[in-house]
């Protein structure tokens, strides 16, 4: 859960004297490289084990499967967040690559988002173990030995769409010749790009409404027209996402409750204050007919369940109500056995706000007002995007180009 205290290696995990007949066995049927294990001077093994049966006894709670997986996670959205999940299933233990902002510069234009708040987004998901802040932005050959030998990664992870160099060739082409390279399946329905164009056009419908001011928000008038895919909530998901455990006995359940839009650094970190004041946290989570009557029509940018993803990925988070109401009711408080009501200082304004939501919690004396760490909204990671507007419309179209054709050239690819 802590984060923090996990070292880069943790002692010991690499290397038992007397258990390294079975490393080595894990090491050959894994088809790892065998200079790999070459510097430490122990031949390898051919891969003709056919008994795996004493082999996987001894695996568990011995060698540790390290896989890494880099990106920019600038406007982090669950796709990111589903991606490092399958990585993580890849292995035991997640290290994320994030790319400075200085790369990220270079290559594509100001990310939305500071170094700082894609650390506290990428940490604070469930899936990541370690982070390593200073990725390329295309994986090099001396910054993939550094992987290999000083992080002591054994798998590369990369989505199933190619990755160029500047010269043309695969980026990952050393660490598949040396079998240490795994895919994973792009998740449909959302992209940055995607998203971009849902806060346009939300700060266009909200532009029309303020100069007529009657004018009604029109029937799905987001996303964007633009995209082809579009997200498709299954259960499936939802359970990969979940936690899958209620509260435990006698555990003091917190409640906290908003409507999540365009996940950011500073839900992270209340999340983080919010689960402190308990042993279980339980995130209501508001409809996207909620969020339109009491922040604006022009919101939420991201839909429900969306939203809701983007929640059950944060590793402070132990469960959420996917259309949870505005008003908590003494009936909620009994029924989820729910022990104190937090709520931020820093929250977006809200319109159509006769009657106080937290009245009950305030009268039953379990309603706790907690200090926001930051003071980002999702209006003002919103603003940020549309004063780089030029900018990013041109990145898009760029973008959209390739999204075009990927969509043309699309088959099925089976995996989750
Ligand atoms: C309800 O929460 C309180 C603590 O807040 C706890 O002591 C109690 O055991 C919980 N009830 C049940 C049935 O778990």
């Amino acid at each position: 859960m802590d984060y923090e205290s996990n070292g880069w290696i943790s002692d010991g995990v690499y290397y038992y004297p007397h258990l390294f007949g079975g490393l080595m066995l894990t090491a050959a049927l894994l088809g790892l490289s065998t200079s790999y294990f070459g510097r430490i001077g122990v031949p390898s093994l051919p891969c003709s084990w056919s008994d795996l049966g004493i082999f996987h006894e001894k695996r568990r709670g011995k060698k540790r499967i390290r896989v890494y997986m880099d990106g920019c996670f600038d406007l982090m959205h669950y796709g990111h967040a589903n991606a490092l999940r399958q990585a993580k299933a890849l292995g035991d233990e997640l290290i994320v690559g994030l790319v400075s902002d200085e790369e990220i510069m270079a290559n594509k234009g100001p990310p939305v988002l500071s170094m700082e708040e894609r650390l506290t987004l990428v940490r604070g998901l469930k899936w990541v173990d370690d982070v390593i802040t200073d990725a390329p932005y295309a994986i090099t050959e001396e910054f993939m030995n550094r992987l290999f030998h000083e992080y002591k990664i054994d798998y590369i992870i990369h989505g199933d769409d190619p990755c160029m160099l500047p010269d043309g060739t695969d980026a990952y082409a050393l660490a598949k010749e040396a079998g240490r390279y795994k895919q994973i399946k792009r998740t449909e329905g959302v992209s940055s790009t995607d998203i971009v164009e849902r806060i346009f056009s939300s700060q266009k419908q909200k532009d029309m409404k303020d100069i007529y001011s009657d004018a009604r928000p029109q029937e799905g008038s987001h996303p964007a027209g633009a995209h082809v895919a579009q997200f498709l909530p299954t259960s499936r998901r939802i359970v990969q996402f979940s936690n899958g455990k209620g509260p435990g006995p006698n555990a003091c359940v917190v409640y906290i409750d908003g409507a999540f839009d365009l996940f950011h650094a500073g839900h992270v970190e209340i999340l983080k204050k919010a689960r402190e004041l308990g042993d279980f946290l339980l995130v209501g989570i508001h409809s996207d007919e909620t969020v339109s009557e009491h922040r604006g029509s022009h919101y939420p940018i991201m839909h429900l369940h969306e939203r809701s993803l983007s929640v059950l990925a944060c590793r402070y988070v132990d469960e959420v109500i996917i259309g949870a109401p505005w008003e908590i009711t003494k009936d909620m408080v009994t029924t989820f056995n729910i022990s104190v009501v937090v709520h931020g200082t820093v929250a977006e304004k809200t319109v159509n706000s006769e009657s106080d939501p937290y009245a009950v919690p305030k009268s039953m004396g379990i309603f706790h007002s907690l200090q926001s760490p930051k003071d980002i909204t999702t209006t003002s990671v919103a603003q940020r995007i549309m004063a780089n507007h030029e900018a990013y419309m041109k990145r898009n179209a760029k973008k959209t180009a390739s999204e075009k054709r990927y969509y043309e050239e699309k088959k099925y690819v089976g995996g989750d």
